[in-house]
């Protein structure tokens, strides 16, 4: 699978990475089991895919111990992302930030544990700051974490292009992750010249895409509008009621045409066309089965083709929201 490098660094990110956001058993339904996960996890190795995504907050830890157990000694031979700074104690529906340095410290530890690294390759703030906690302390925290060598390299989640710029001139922030897809555009709209800029270090930001299947709208697979048991987070998403799952679905079926006569599935499609814009790196895409992944990794075939192009960006083009 190609790889690309986040700019200014060593690290080479297969273009798509798995995102581990499910196998943590919330949130995403009652079909979870950590079998399916394990198989999905070797299926991603054997596709190439070197890189893969989680999060503290994904089931507890409990996608980072599935992701920890099944690569085994291989942990050291792939680069695993996580994240930082969120706190959830189970109730409710919300969880919170918490960037106060005390708190970015005891995090990492317990990733650190968790995962049974030494060092943490990519360590990612989850989202920004809801608490009042200064930019510059977090941030300095993190740069003490890279300067321990707890932490390799520091990156964002979720910030807007004003933040961004302002992070960067106080810690060594290699790559933001942030939503896109098809259907889902706003990175367009601002953050992807902020990450395209070149300052104060001299590169870009890496671009790591999370959602990049639209939880799943983008594979073809809902021809009627679905419905999900309330453990599934979707049963609140929008994008898949009404007129909105109705005008996305319009433009899916454009896909599976194309798809149909490539012989690919629709997910490649989807998570190729985000691969081909302006300085994205990686896509995320989250996989609870070897069968998804599968698909998933075709993308990488597609990224290349000599005729697709053209008409894939009409197709896109011609998408209203
Ligand atoms: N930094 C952040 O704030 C943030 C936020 C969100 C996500 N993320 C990261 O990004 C990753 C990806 O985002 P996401 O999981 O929200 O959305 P996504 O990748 O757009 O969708 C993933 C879901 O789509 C379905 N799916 C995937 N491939 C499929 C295929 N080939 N055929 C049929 N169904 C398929 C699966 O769910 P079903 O089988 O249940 O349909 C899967 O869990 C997450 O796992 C996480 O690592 C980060």
């Amino acid at each position: 699978m190609e790889r690309r490098t986040i700019p200014g660094t060593e690290l080479e990110l297969s273009v798509v990475g798995l995102g581990c956001w499910a196998m943590g058993g919330l949130w995403w339904g009652d079909d979870v089991r950590d079998e399916d996960s394990a198989a999905t996890i070797e299926t991603a190795l054997e596709q190439g895919c070197n890189w893969f995504d989680t999060a503290p907050l994904y089931g507890h830890g409990h996608a980072d111990e599935v992701l920890t157990q099944t690569l085994g000694s291989r942990r050291h031979d792939v680069i695993i992302a996580t994240k930082v700074g969120v706190r959830w104690d189970g109730s409710g529906q919300h969880a919170n930030s918490d960037l106060t340095p005390a708190y970015i410290r005891s995090d990492t530890e317990a990733s650190l544990t968790r995962l049974q690294l030494d060092q943490i390759p990519l360590l990612q703030v989850h989202w920004p700051c809801e608490q009042g906690t200064p930019l510059e302390q977090s941030m300095e925290e993190l740069a003490r974490l890279v300067e321990e060598e707890k932490v390799r390299y520091i990156g964002l989640c979720n910030y807007n292009p004003e933040a961004i710029a302002l992070a960067r001139t106080m810690a060594p922030i290699i790559s933001l992750q942030t939503p896109y897809s098809i259907l889902r555009r706003e990175f367009e709209h601002g953050l992807q010249n902020a990450c395209l800029q070149a300052e104060p270090s001299g590169d870009p930001l890496g671009v790591l895409i999370y959602e990049p299947l639209c939880r799943g709208l983008l594979t073809g697979k809902f021809r009627y509008e679905p419905e999900f048991p309330s453990s599934d987070l979707r049963a609140r998403d929008d994008r898949f009621k009404g007129i909105r799952f109705l005008r996305a679905n319009v433009l899916v079926r454009r896909l599976e045409a194309i798809a149909k006569k490539l012989g690919c599935p629709i997910s490649a499609l989807a998570l190729a066309w985000v691969l081909r814009q302006k300085g994205i790196t990686s896509v995320i895409a989250g996989a609870k089965r070897p069968e998804q992944m599968l698909e998933n990794a075709c993308a990488d075939k597609l990224l290349k083709h000599p005729t697709l192009w053209p008409l894939m960006d009409r197709v896109v083009q011609a998408y209203r929201g």
